[in-house]
């Protein structure tokens, strides 16, 4: 048992792909789902808690970024006369910034705290001590997201129950928070040891598990449970679309996995494409997190739609195992398997 679910195995939150039918069918099948909830208003983040909890009787968590958005502080305009030329191409109309780039993470976080969810894993930063501490008084588990042993030492001292050790291969973005991107991507293995060797908090592996044997491995060298979200991507209840779901599990010979900052602002790793090569000539114009986000997203939608996979932020982690493309009861099945759980 890991916190009230059979198996030690959480679906990672992912925001644009999860859905709360994804979540259900891992909660079911006895791991433990999660609701990517960083994207989405307070009103629809109770709105899913809700539907959720009509499909399972068991523990899920829910995800946000902790983190404010800070004004911006440059010019978008270099930025958004680069971002035309690519919706020329798909015949949009010029690209705009919105007043409010993102939802305010004090609000999110108390629409979760009002629907008392059992579980509340956070990355990007830490909440505020109180917030916190409200949490806890709750009864609600709080996990929170390292990627190095200096965040996760930050996080035992904010008081988490339990540490996601997110290794350098995990796909999307970087939840690091202390230092550079660049020196903090340390192997999901590595990571793993170096914190469990330092602090006696519970540490949850992820990044690049496709297969059960990798579980295995992890649970063996002492993880409590595993983080798992790439594998995840190409099963029929994930909302990304066809293109995307092709571009991971074919991955032209050419396609590399990449770290970048063209589609959001903040480091995340994805496959790379057109679209990266091209914005990374112009590194300088990129706009911080979450305003650089705001500003692709009408592409991103549009590129999806139109099927452009060289416009689309093609997220996935890093692996030697093939994906596989099944129902996520039948996938989570499989791991399960494969791990002699
Ligand atoms: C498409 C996608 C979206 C993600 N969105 C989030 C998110 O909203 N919050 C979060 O904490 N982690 C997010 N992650 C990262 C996962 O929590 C985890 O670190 C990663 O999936 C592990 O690597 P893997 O994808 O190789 O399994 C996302 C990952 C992917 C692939």
């Amino acid at each position: 048992m890991f916190w009230g679910a059979k198996y030690p195995i959480v679906l990672a939150p992912m925001g644009g792909v999860g859905t709360v039918e994804l979540a259900a069918a891992v909660s079911n099948a006895g791991g433990i789902g999660s609701l990517a909830a960083a994207y989405l208003s307070p009103q629809e983040i109770t709105r899913q808690i809700n539907e959720l909890r009509s499909r399972i009787d068991r523990p899920f968590a829910v995800n946000l970024f902790a983190q404010e958005t800070k004004p911006l502080d440059r010019d978008p305009e270099p930025m958004l006369s680069l971002l035309a030329r690519f919706h020329e191409e798909l015949g949009l109309a010029p690209p705009a910034l919105p007043q409010k780039p993102a939802e305010v993470f004090e609000e999110q976080a108390a629409a979760l705290l009002e629907a008392k969810v059992p579980i509340f894993s956070f990355t990007l930063g830490i909440p505020r001590a109180k917030l916190l501490a409200d949490f806890e008084s709750s009864g609600t588990i709080v996990a929170g997201t390292a990627t190095t042993l200096a965040e996760a030492i930050a996080l035992r001292d904010s008081g988490v129950d339990a540490i996601i050790a997110q290794g350098a291969e995990a796909g999307a973005h970087r939840g690091t928070f202390l230092d550079d991107y660049e020196k903090s991507l340390v192997p999901a293995v590595t990571l793993v040891k170096q914190i469990r060797n330092s602090l006696s908090l519970p540490v949850i592996a992820s990044g690049g598990i496709r297969h059960g044997k990798a579980i295995a491995e992890f649970l063996d060298q002492g993880a409590a449970a595993v983080q798992i979200g790439t594998a995840f991507i190409p099963c029929p209840e994930s909302s990304a679309s066809d293109v995307y779901k092709r571009a991971i599990m074919t991955g032209r010979p050419e396609a590399k996995s990449v770290i970048t900052l063209a589609f959001s602002g903040r480091p995340a790793r994805g496959l790379s494409n057109r679209f990266i090569e091209e914005i990374e000539k112009h590194a300088e114009f990129i706009l911080p997190f979450p305003w650089q986000n705001a500003a692709t997203r009408a592409l991103r939608n549009a590129a999806a739609k139109a099927g452009r996979s060289e416009f689309l932020s093609l997220w996935a982690g890093r692996g030697a195992t093939p994906l596989r493309q099944m129902p996520a009861e039948l996938l989570f099945k499989t791991l399960v398997k494969e791990a002699g759980l």
